[in-house]
């Protein structure tokens, strides 16, 4: 059996940034991946990476903004840590080679984005994620660090009060096996495949976060889920805020800027939360575009700026929606992009089980609270990725090796090889899409109580189909209906904890907008959602909010 003092499960740049972190300080660590590490969701991400750097913004603006855009609901005392941490976080993926784009003097361009007091989103054109992503990857490449590419995350394994390593699924060899640690990061990315509208990958299926809460982890905030304003209409991909922050603006059928109704100071630069609202509003009262739809416009931004700082959105329009940003508007609708919540942690990536850490988006640490500001996603990953690679290495000082034993794999393989073997049953594909129909319609931009109501009968019904999965290829290598239905599992678990802790939400507090609880509610919900795992259904309870120095203020922009 592989053994590793510090096993990293998830490859993108919060699970590099942790696994580089573990090995600077002398560990024996492991690197688990789904994908090729370059192939990770945060190479998806387009606008940039905000950090308070230059003369003329500062760290605790960026605090203010970040502590305003959760609506309050952000931990204030990692709000400041983590803004404190940007600036030398950009300057240093800047030292590990990151083509970063730059301003007329030389220095790190900066652009405007939404919710923000300052232009202070630094960017690599709009391919921001994949340009850091190379970079970290060819420094990972400094330290011995052992991956494990395409293997499948089956199941965490804790035994005498600590977590002792996972079983996982080599898909090169159909077998099922063990790794040994004796600290275990998650860092597996989102779940926003729980909705088929998503600017995620497909592999953004909430793997380490439905391991985690099935294992005793608790979630936190997984009722928080943003919405990105502009998906393009068809595909649901990203095209990017950083289109805004260049000067796009929307405009509804009437050729009409509506958001300077809904965000009088900012408009088209307000938070994702108000944007994505104002257009499904725009559509609901029959302002949209036939079909249901606004409109983008970057013409009036001139064919060498648009091609030059926004070129892979250029690609996505031309090639996906058939339009060319550069003479015609670009047809957009929000698309679910983001979770606030996931594990619960500490700012060192710390959950309440020993032995277990996570960080990146599986992670809820709190920084974004109810709304995450567009921008600080990249840092977070970078910062708290560091955090719990140097606190798992540290952990993993002080504990024995940890091992899988044989009956422990077979324990986690059952229910898969049970699946491998029907004839019968519902197939992991289509429950997923059922799972993402239940999820659109009961659970988007705006809430209530009859719909998030049915939202868990009708989740509840699915439990029956998913008690019946069946892989239908039976290939024994590179059988990807394997990872299908371990996906399928997976998502269906944290569909029942998103539902249940927006039905309990009773209020409307950044991107959970509730129409029968139209407005905040200090007073009973200025708390964080904790779920515990309960095969009946997930179990809730509430934990405060850190305060620091920002008392509660009503949200303008
Ligand atoms: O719009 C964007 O480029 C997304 C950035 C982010 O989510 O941080």
């Amino acid at each position: 059996m592989q053994r590793h003092e510090v096993l990293v499960i998830g490859a993108g740049l919060a699970g590099q940034r942790a696994a580089l972190a573990a090995a600077q300080a002398g560990r024996n660590v492991g690197l688990v991946s789904k994908l090729h590490p370059l192939r990770s969701h945060s190479g998806a991400a387009q606008g940039g990476i905000n950090a308070a750097v230059g003369a003329e913004d500062s760290v605790e603006t960026h605090i203010y903004d970040t502590v305003k855009g959760s609506d309050y609901l952000g931990d204030q005392d990692a709000i400041e840590f983590f803004c404190t941490e940007a600036g030398s976080t950009v300057v240093e993926m800047e030292h590990f080679g990151t083509i970063f784009s730059r301003a007329p003097d030389g220095s790190l361009a900066r652009r405007p984005f939404g919710g923000a007091g300052f232009p202070r989103t630094i960017y690599a054109a709009d391919r921001t994620g994949l340009a850091l992503l190379q970079a970290i990857y060819e420094h990972l490449g400094t330290e011995e660090i052992q991956t494990y590419e395409e293997w499948d995350l089956v199941e965490l394994v804790f035994r005498d009060g600590r977590a002792q390593g996972v079983v996982v699924y080599n898909r090169r060899t159909g077998e099922f096996e063990g790794i040994g640690a004796r600290a275990v990061v998650l860092a597996t990315g989102p779940a926003g495949r729980v909705y088929s509208r998503t600017t995620n990958s497909h592999s953004s299926t909430g793997d380490g976060i439905a391991l985690a809460y099935r294992a005793g982890a608790q979630l936190k905030d997984m009722e928080f889920v943003q919405f990105h304003p502009t998906a393009l209409l068809e595909s649901g991909i990203l095209i990017t805020e950083g289109a805004r922050g260049e000067g796009g603006i929307l405009k509804n059928a009437s050729g009409e800027r509506f958001m300077v109704r809904y965000a009088p100071h900012v408009q088209d630069l307000a938070s994702r939360d108000v944007v994505s609202r104002a257009i499904v509003t725009e559509i609901n009262e029959g302002r949209g575009f036939p079909g249901g739809y606004v409109h983008l416009e970057l013409m009036h931004l001139g064919k060498e700026k648009i091609e030059s700082r926004l070129q892979e959105i250029c690609d996505f329009a031309r090639n996906f929606a058939g339009v060319d940003p550069v003479t015609e508007p670009i047809p957009v609708l929000p698309a679910q992009h983001y979770m606030m919540g996931g594990i619960g942690t500490t700012m060192r990536g710390e959950t309440n089980l020993a032995g277990l850490y996570a960080a990146g988006e599986a992670a809820c640490v709190s920084i974004h609270g109810a709304n995450r500001l567009g921008g600080n996603s990249l840092l977070e990953t970078l910062v708290f990725g560091k955090q719990a690679g140097i606190a798992a290495a540290a952990y993993s000082a002080t504990v024995t090796d940890g091992t899988v034993l044989p009956e422990e794999i077979e324990h986690a393989a059952a229910p898969v090889r049970a699946m491998m073997a029907r004839t019968e049953g519902a197939e992991p594909l289509p429950l997923r899409a059922e799972m993402q129909a239940v999820m659109e319609r009961r659970a988007g931009i705006y809430r209530n109580d009859a719909d998030l109501r049915a939202g868990i009968q009708e989740l509840f019904a699915l439990r029956a189909k998913r008690a019946t999965l069946r892989i239908v290829d039976r290939s024994t290598v590179f059988n990807l209906n394997v990872t299908d239905a371990l996906e399928t599992r997976n998502l269906l678990d944290l569909a029942e904890v998103i539902l249940a802790g927006a039905l309990a939400r009773t209020e409307s507090r950044g991107a959970h907008a509730r129409t029968d609880f139209p407005t905040r509610d200090d007073a009973h919900w200025m708390k964080h959602t904790i779920a515990g795992y309960n095969p009946l259904g997930p179990q809730l309870s509430y934990a405060p909010v850190a305060y620091t120095r920002w008392d509660p203020k009503e949200r303008v922009y």
